[in-house]
């Protein structure tokens, strides 16, 4: 597996990663006009939940996963019957990548190089946490666990061993879902409410 790179002494605070992820500038994202964004949730929890990076919103209130995505996920833990509120909810990228196009500012997907960089404070999130269960939403997030690409299709539904002892389950990213509608709306929704079933029951034998 390809580590992260090695920056210079791994943190060993939650407040000091967040000190340090605002100052980070190892990739061009964290020079745009933006705010780092923290993994937020109990330091001893079970469930590790990942996404790609910040939004807008996002990045306007400091926390993970408050704008259209999270609420989508909202509901879908809720009826997954996961508790939100007792999981670390964190993302593969500390900055939002943007284009500016007049007054808003367009999602980018970070690049295979920019997740890799991050895999650092991932990695430093999860040596504190020390989550049973990591749930990775999304391809970015899946490789900022992995330290490469997987196919969700293909790894969904069933655990990867990580090398901490953890487990990663991957599944889609709710912005997926938002950008779906009708049947295939209702096809993705449904695999994504049988994959956090699926998380919930195994948090039950971990
Ligand atoms: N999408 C993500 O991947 N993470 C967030 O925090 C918000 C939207």
């Amino acid at each position: 597996e390809k580590g992260a790179l090695e920056f210079e002494e791994r943190p060993d605070t939650l407040e000091a990663i967040d000190k340090a992820i605002h100052g980070c500038r190892k990739c061009p994202i964290g020079a745009l006009d933006n705010h780092a964004v923290m993994g937020e949730g109990p330091q001893d929890a079970s469930l590790m939940i990942v996404g790609e990076q910040p939004g807008d919103q996002e990045d306007q209130a400091g926390r993970p996963f408050v704008g259209p995505a999270g609420q989508l996920l909202d509901v879908h833990l809720e009826k997954a019957g996961i508790d939100r509120r007792a999981a670390y909810v964190t993302n593969a990228v500390k900055h939002f990548k943007y284009v500016q196009r007049g007054k808003r500012r367009l999602h980018q997907n970070p690049g295979a190089k920019e997740i890799d960089t991050c895999r650092w404070w991932i990695e430093s999130e999860r040596a504190i946490v020390k989550p049973k269960l990591v749930l990775a939403m999304g391809a970015s997030a899946a490789r900022g666990l992995l330290g490469k690409t997987v196919s969700i299709s293909k790894v969904r539904g069933s655990p990867i061993p990580l090398e901490d002892g953890s487990e990663l389950w991957v599944t889609a990213h709710p912005s997926y879902l938002l950008r779906l509608d009708g049947p295939a709306r209702e096809e993705q929704a449904r695999l994504f409410d049988a994959d956090l079933a699926a998380v919930r029951e195994r948090l039950e034998d971990l």
